[in-house]
């Protein structure tokens, strides 16, 4: 389960001094924590303005989120598109898709989000599009690998983010007392690090946000 990383009274401070949450994702929260497992897993308000703030502040044309969940992060990043951006989310869990859908078309993004049912690693080769914004928020153990599938279908200059790079701030354990999901989110970490072709920023908010800029191919 997510632990905060910071005082829940400077969370809560943070929050308060936010835009407030709007009706439609105050809602799509609230149902989320009544009927659905592990509603730690929504991103949540503050998360949620700062991927919708960055949105506003790229513009982008298209944007890839792997692991949809509920719709609650597709929803806020699709604020910024442009007028003609569009979605792509994927997520495994089919049984997801309707409530999602109800929010996309309650929040009139229907036309300008597309849900993909399946393993993120099958379906990302197979969406042919350019992306100017990433945002990757599914399996921990496969970030490495969707990292490398998206990074060719990202222009320089493009943006990707993962999410949970702290991993309960199990990263700074020591390996042994890490788990595999922790040990895997380090070794993405790593990597991200020593690849020149990115810059790269982590911000410790939340259970840690990593954003990096594609700086050569
Ligand atoms: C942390 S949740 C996503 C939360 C969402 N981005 C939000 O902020 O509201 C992770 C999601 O990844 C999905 N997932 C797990 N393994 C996957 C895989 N191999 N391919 C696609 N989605 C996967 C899960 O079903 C889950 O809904």
């Amino acid at each position: 389960m997510t632990k905060l990383l910071i005082p829940q009274t400077i969370n809560d401070y943070a929050e308060d001094f936010t835009t407030p949450e709007n009706e439609l994702l105050a809602a799509l929260n609230r149902e989320t924590h009544l009927k659905i497992e592990l509603p730690v897993m929504l991103s949540g308000h503050l998360q949620g303005s700062i991927l919708q703030m960055l949105s506003h502040m790229l513009k982008p044309h298209r944007i890839l989120e792997v692991g949809t969940y509920t719709g609650y992060s597709a929803i806020c990043l699709a604020q910024g598109l442009t007028e003609d951006g569009h979605l792509h989310t994927i997520d495994i869990n089919e049984e997801l898709q309707d409530m999602c859908f109800r929010y996309f078309c309650n929040a009139g993004l229907e036309k300008k989000i597309t849900q993909h049912i399946g393993k993120a690693g099958d379906i990302i080769p197979a969406i042919d599009e350019k992306f100017d914004l990433v945002f990757i928020d599914a399996d921990k153990q496969n970030y490495h690998l969707y990292y490398d599938l998206v990074f060719d279908k990202v222009p320089i200059g493009g943006f990707i983010l993962a999410d949970n790079v702290l991993y309960d701030g199990e990263v700074i354990l020591p390996e042994d007392q890490q788990s595999k999901n922790a040990k895997a989110i380090h070794a993405f970490n790593q990597k991200v690090r020593d690849d020149a072709r990115v810059e790269q920023v982590l911000m410790p908010v939340r259970d840690g946000i990593t954003i990096m800029r594609k700086i050569a191919n």
